[in-house]
Order: structure tokens, then sequence, then C-alpha cells
């Protein structure tokens, strides 16, 4: 089924052809002054250089050729050489019917549909989830989520951070409490302990405390670094413990990212990819792309028409230990080779960005991605605290990511239990959900290169451009729905009726759109379309409910189409919600 828009400016671009002018001129879009008209056309200003006539009578001769067209109730030139155009009340709910008759509400499938490998997430494995991973997740599991609805292979790769020199500072602190472990005996042959020796909060409280001592002690620091780099080079009892390590922090990584409704399709980690190094650098060596510099292996990747310095890719550094920057490289190599990705696609924080240059650069000048395949690199901004700063605690810590969610399923609670209509427990968990959505729809309705501010109690609130006015706002069909079926009657395959009053119209023209915000949120990587999209939907709606008696109606057609109207715009809701990455309760 063809995107609305595609479908308004076919039709006048058919009514320039009819006035004798070129088609191309027929470009439509929606209106920017609403209160005058809903599209607009401004073609006929641009032909009048060619044609050599005066905008205004161009834009007359159109509207004159589109005067009988079906498809609008006015089609009107005004000065300069505008063409205002309104839809008509009978193709309205023709493209509301055919969305509600098909598939994917009419969205078409790609005629080659792309494999896209998408890395978001990135935790670190041993440290928690803090704040500056939510957005990673958030925004990654929404694009995964837009790109397959338009009908792509998507494959989410977490890519857990698991081989830099956090792993040695676990090992070396580790060492230090515990130095009879098996695994730091150098002599031992034996198989190693299935238990891990540490629980997941020794985990998670071993690593700052590593981190605290090597910044203030040279010899501790050495010490971790030599520990990566035995560890790279495959010391037994040290991959031995990184398994455990692993172990304990995916499974209580997995139980954080479900909470917040993301999943995964790939657990691999940078550790991965240390198999493929040795033949990448090989390979580097003998090209010739890479070269030793101050005993380092670089590549350069700097261009000709860089505005600001590019510095080498570094590969290895002098003491042959892997960077951030191999993994990354060597990473490529297998997602290629496994999976053949038509694009690879990184959710990761924009000021990472000079790193994904020098890597996608890198990538290219050794050959280890086919041309064929897109690098993306989806920067994203911080979220900022109410203060304009990077979001901390009360006490200027690192905010851990479990710590917020709670913060904003007890607000969400205390909210649900002070409206007074639900039952203690179905209200925890309808504040679990809402609040996601509070999280959630806060964070994807800027737009994700944009820094924002993380403000709970905007989030949080019923009213404007939140997670929660939208949930409500399907809440409220549901019970509409829930109405309708307890008195006998039942949701029909009947149509929509043309729209007789104003906000009934208003409902289907903000529904038409959803193809034009789907395409948009995917080719450009922005789910704020989609939360734009959804918005403007919900407006519609809460102003058609408003103006409408719908369960009282006495024309009883008029109330069968108002209900299919209904309900097309809560399964449209819901696809969007369900976009977004999260759900919406039966009541709340
Ligand atoms: N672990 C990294 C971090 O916390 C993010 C990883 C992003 N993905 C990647 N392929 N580099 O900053």
């Amino acid at each position: 089924m063809k995107e609305l828009i595609e479908l308004i400016s076919d039709e006048v671009k058919a009514g320039f052809t009819r006035a004798g002018l070129d088609s191309s001129y027929g470009k439509v879009t929606v209106s920017n002054r609403p209160d005058l008209c809903e599209y607009q056309c401004n073609g006929a200003l641009a032909a009048a250089k060619e044609y050599h006539k005066a905008p205004i009578v161009l834009a007359e001769s159109v509207a004159e050729q589109l005067a009988s067209s079906s498809m609008f109730s006015r089609a009107e030139a005004l000065k300069p050489g505008f063409i205002n155009l309104d839809l008509s009340p009978e193709f309205l709910s023709e493209y509301g019917n055919d969305m509600a008759g098909s598939d994917r509400f009419g969205l078409d499938l790609p005629k080659r549909p792309l494999t896209i490998i998408l890395d978001y997430g990135g935790p670190n494995v041993a440290k928690p989830l803090h704040v500056g991973h939510l957005r990673s997740a958030v925004i990654g599991e929404s694009i995964k989520r837009i790109a397959r609805f338009a009908g792509h292979t998507v494959i989410g790769d977490v890519h857990l951070g698991d081989w830099g020199l956090q792993m040695g500072l676990i090992i070396t602190e580790l060492q230090e409490r515990k130095p009879d472990l098996v695994y730091f005996d150098p002599d031992y042959s034996g198989d190693y302990p299935d238990e891990p020796p540490f629980t997941i909060s020794e985990l998670e409280e071993i690593y700052p405390c590593a981190s605290g001592k090597s910044k203030e002690d040279e010899s501790y620091h050495e010490k971790a670094l030599l520990a990566t780099k035995e560890l790279q080079e495959g010391r037994r009892g040290y991959r031995a413990l990184l398994s455990h390590i692993m172990n304990v922090s995916v499974s209580d990584l997995k139980k954080n990212y479900k909470k917040l409704n993301v999943s995964f399709d790939l657990w691999k980690g940078e550790s991965d990819a240390a198999a493929y190094i040795p033949q990448m650098v090989s390979d580097m060596k003998e090209q010739g792309t890479a070269y030793e510099s101050e005993g380092a292996l670089v590549v350069d990747v700097k261009e000709d028409s860089d505005k600001k310095e590019i510095p080498p890719c570094m590969i290895l550094k002098s003491d042959g230990a892997a960077l951030y920057n191999t993994t990354d490289l060597a990473t490529m190599i297998w997602r290629v080779k496994d999976y053949h990705p038509d694009r690879i696609a990184y959710v990761v924080d924009k000021r990472q960005e000079l790193h994904f240059i020098q890597c996608f650069r890198a990538a290219r000048k050794c050959n280890i991605v086919p041309d064929s395949c897109q690098l993306d690199f989806i920067g994203f901004g911080t979220m900022n605290g109410t203060d304009g700063k990077p979001y901390k605690t009360r006490e200027g810590g690192v905010m851990r990511l479990s710590t917020l969610i709670n913060e904003v399923d007890q607000k969400m609670y205390e909210k649900i239990i002070s409206n007074g209509d639900l039952p203690e427990d179905e209200a925890r968990k309808t504040a679990d959900i809402v609040a996601l959505s509070a999280i959630k729809y806060g964070d994807l309705s800027n737009q994700p290169s944009k820094d924002y501010i993380f403000d709970i109690d905007k989030f949080t609130s019923f009213e404007g451009n939140t997670g929660p006015y939208i949930l409500y706002t399907i809440v409220r069909m549901k019970s509409i729905i829930r109405k309708y079926e307890q008195s006998g009657r039942k949701l029909s395959e009947k149509k929509i009726l043309p729209p007789k009053t104003e906000s009934e119209r208003g409902l289907l023209l903000a529904l038409a759109p959803f193809q034009d915000s789907i395409r948009a949120a995917y080719e450009e990587n922005m789910p704020n379309r989609i939360c734009q999209y959804i918005y403007e939907l919900s407006n519609a709606f809460n102003h058609f409910y408003h103006e409408t008696k719908i369960l009282a109606c006495e024309d009883l057609d008029r109330q069968t189409s108002y209900m299919s109207l209904l309900d097309l715009t809560l399964r449209v809701l819901l696809t969007g919600i369900d976009l977004l990455g999260f759900e919406a309760p039966e009541r709340m």
C-alpha cells in the first residue's frame, strides 16, 4: 500500500501533467499552516521560471485539474502560487479502511530485505549497569524493532566489554584477597572448579575497589596491565576466571535487560574477537597498511578532506596488548564471515565518534569489510539531570541503572495508588509497566544525537508528551471497548464511514501518516519520529473522545464506524509503543 504523502503527490503530479506542466513540480508536503490547509504543493512557484508565467496562473490551472479529483475536498490556488489541499472525507475513510484491512497497516515489505547487525547495549562485564548504558539499550532496542517491522533481518549483539584493563584489575584484586585460589598457581594443570569464587555483589564491589587502588598505586597498576596481557595471551587460570566472571555477570545483566524489555540475539563480547586478532595483524602487516610507530602498531586513517586531525588507528600497544580498536576491528571479521551483513550499525555514546571514524576507515583500508557492507555510527547524546549536568546520584556518584528504575517505579506506584482505582498488587505491576514507558518515552522522544534532561516529574506525568499519557490514552480506549462488549455488542469488521465531524476527521488525518513515520524512523534511525506520530494520534483521539458520544450514539451505523475507528487507532498505538519497546496495562 502506498504511503500517504506519495499517494497525494501522485495525484497532484497527474494534475500538473493534465495542465500541460512537468509532473516533477507536483511534490506535496504536509502543510506548514495546518490552520489553512492539510497538505500543500509549492511546485507552481518553481515552475514559473521554466514556463515564464505568473506562479498563480499555473497554480490555478493545476487546481482546476484537481477540482474533479475524489481525493480532495478542496484544491485551491492561493497567491503567490501555492496550492492548498484538503483531503475528502471519502478518501480519508477509504485510506483508514485500507490500513485496517492490511497487514502491518499497509506497510510494504522491502524488495530485498537487508541483514543488519545492530551493536547496542555495550555493558562492561563485572561493572554494574549505569545510566550511561541506558540510552544505548533503549535506543538500540527500538531501532532494532523498527528495522524488523520495516521488513529487515536484524541481529542484535550486546558486545560486552570483557577484554580490557577492567579484567586485569579484577584478577589483580582477587589475587590480593584470595592468593591461594588455584587460578593463580601457574603450575596447576588440573580442571578448575565449576563454582565461581565470588558472587555478583562481590564482583561489583571488587571492580571499583581495584580501579581506585590502581589510580593511586603505580605497582598495582603495572600488575593489572600484566594480568590483562597474560589473560589476552591465554594464561589458563586467568581464562578460567574470565569465564566465571562472564557467567556471573551475564546472568545478572540478562535479568536487568529483561526488566527493561531489552533482548539480544547474540551475547558476544570483545573477547570473542580475540581469536581473530593474530591473523588480522599479520594481514595488515603483509598489506603494508599497518606499520610500527614508537613500538606500537598503527594504521594511518587520515584523509585529505579532514577538517580536524584524525590520529592513526592503534592496533597493538607497544607491549603487544590489544586495544578497543583492535577488538572492534576483529569483531567485524566474524560478523562478516558468519552473517554477511549488508550493514553494521553501532548505537554508542557520541563521544566515541572518533573511535568509530578510525575503526571504519581502518576496516575499509585493510579490507576487513566488503565495500557492499555499510558501517553506521548512531551516536547518542548525554542524559543529564535537571541541573543540566550528567545524571548523578544525590551524593554525586554514578547512578546505577537499577536505582534509577526503582526510583521511577516508586514514583509511579504512589501516583497510581493515590488515584485509588487499583488494588495494591495490581498497582505494583501497573506501576512497573508505566514506569518503563516513562523512562523509555522520555528518552526516545528526543532526537538520539541530542543531549536530554532526565526529568522524573515531567516523564511520569499523565499529561503532555509522555509515555504515561500515551498509555493513559490506550487504557481509555481499552475501557471503551470493554464497556461496548459488556453491553452485548461486538467489534465487527464494519467499515469506517466518511467522517462527519471535525474531530472524527482529525483522527483519521492523524492516523493516515503511519507509514511515513515508520519510514522516517527507520531511514533516519530516529525512534522520535514514532513518538511524534503516536503523540499526535493520542491527542487527536482524546479530542475526538471529548467531542463525541461514542457509547451513547443513537445512530447505530455511525457508532459501529466509531468503534472501528477506535479499534484501528488502538491497534496502531499498540504497534507504536511496541516499536518503542514498552507495553500497556489493562487499567491504570
Ligand atoms: N563497552 C563500551 C562502553 O561501555 C561500549 C561498546 C560499544 N560497542 C562497540 N562495538 N564498541 O563504552
